[in-house]
């Protein structure tokens, strides 16, 4: 008898309980008058005389140990029950931390937006390239200084055939030639993405940046179209008021080429350090796709015509957002990131 009981205190001081159904399951094993306890209760006057001072009041001890136990259990459940009434549905949330977008994509996808209003959609392409699409196919020579070793990162170089080599992409001219061999005019896309150049880092320059192309062929288009799209970029970009500038340039793919400027939204054409004392800053390159690029991407030049330009993001957004230093963009220091807003 003695062991029994020995054995049920046992059991009672490990009771546990994860809801109220449990433990009223343990109050009727142990307690009920089927229980247990009532069991060797009743069995209690079979006990021998002489033991029965000790047995009587170890059983006592486990009756009371278990009732304990059983109220401790229960005192819980019941101040649960109370917290959740306690609870108030009507009090605002605590606030949520929201992240921030990165100022890069903050423009980008300003500048998403509105070449999207005005028809644009977005093509990709590898930032791992063959030369073929970011030079051979868009009209650099051979010997075109741009594929020279200082500029480009090479992952394979392949000595007999340049076109075969492997490369980060320099520019996302690259997904130009990809969109004309697949698809034949009307094309009218806007390619962002990041890209590559071996250049010393510095507060004006980086290994790697982010440039959007924009490509536009179908039957007669003219530069005249070109000049007012990035009227209309500029001037959403950077307020009404801004001025555009088209200054005679080079490119391999176009022809003529030009390089834009706008009037500087600094200063706001007056003259100032950020823009050198011209008035003036230069966002983008462009120009009318050369025949010669539009034939080998396989788009017939004596049908088609079409104009391209190329931005860089990291300008527009220093433009944007007064960033002096373009090393910031990559530095992942919170305290330059925080400073973004978290729309858009
Ligand atoms: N790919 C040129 C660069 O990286 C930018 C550019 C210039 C793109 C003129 C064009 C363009 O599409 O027409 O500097």
């Amino acid at each position: 008898m003695l062991a029994k009981i020995e054995e049920l205190l046992q059991e009672v001081e490990g009771m546990s309980a994860g809801n109220a159904e449990e433990l009223e399951a343990l109050r009727i094993k142990y307690l009920s008058k089927k229980g247990a306890i009532n069991a060797l209760m009743a069995d209690f006057r079979n006990v021998p005389a002489d033991q029965k001072k000790e047995v009587g009041m170890r059983l006592n001890e486990l009756k009371n140990r278990a009732q304990e136990k059983i109220a401790a259990l229960k005192e819980r459940f019941d101040n649960q029950d109370n917290n959740t009434e306690g609870i108030d549905l009507t009090r605002t949330a605590y606030p949520i931390e929201l992240g921030t977008r990165h100022p890069l994509s903050i423009v980008r996808n300003e500048i998403i937006d509105i070449f999207g209003r005005m028809g644009f959609t977005i093509a990709e392409g590898p930032e791992v390239e063959d030369d073929l699409h970011v030079f051979t196919k868009l009209n650099f020579a051979a010997d075109h200084p741009a594929r020279d070793m200082q500029d480009t990162f090479f992952v394979e170089s392949n000595a007999e055939d340049v076109t075969k080599n492997i490369i980060l992409r320099t520019h996302t001219s690259s997904v130009q030639a990809r969109v004309m061999e697949k698809t034949q005019p009307p094309i009218r896309v806007i390619c962002p993405g990041r890209v590559y150049r071996n250049e010393a880092i510095s507060y004006r320059a980086h290994c790697f940046f982010h440039q959007i192309e924009g490509l536009y062929v179908d039957k007669n288009v003219s530069f005249t179209d070109l000049k007012q799209v990035l009227l209309q970029f500029a001037q959403e970009m950077f307020g009404p008021e801004t001025k555009i500038r088209l200054r005679p340039s080079y490119f391999p793919f176009t022809e003529p080429s030009a390089e834009m400027d706008i009037s500087c939204d600094i200063c706001g054409g007056k003259g100032c350090p950020f823009c050198k004392y011209t008035g003036w800053v230069e966002i983008l390159g462009c120009g009318m796709v050369d025949p010669a690029v539009l034939d080998a991407c396989g788009i017939d030049s004596k049908v088609y015509s079409g104009y391209a330009f190329g931005l860089g993001v990291e300008r527009i957004t220093n433009l944007k957002y007064k960033v002096k230093d373009l090393r910031m963009f990559s530095e992942n220091d919170t305290r330059f990131l925080e400073e973004f807003e978290s729309a858009n």
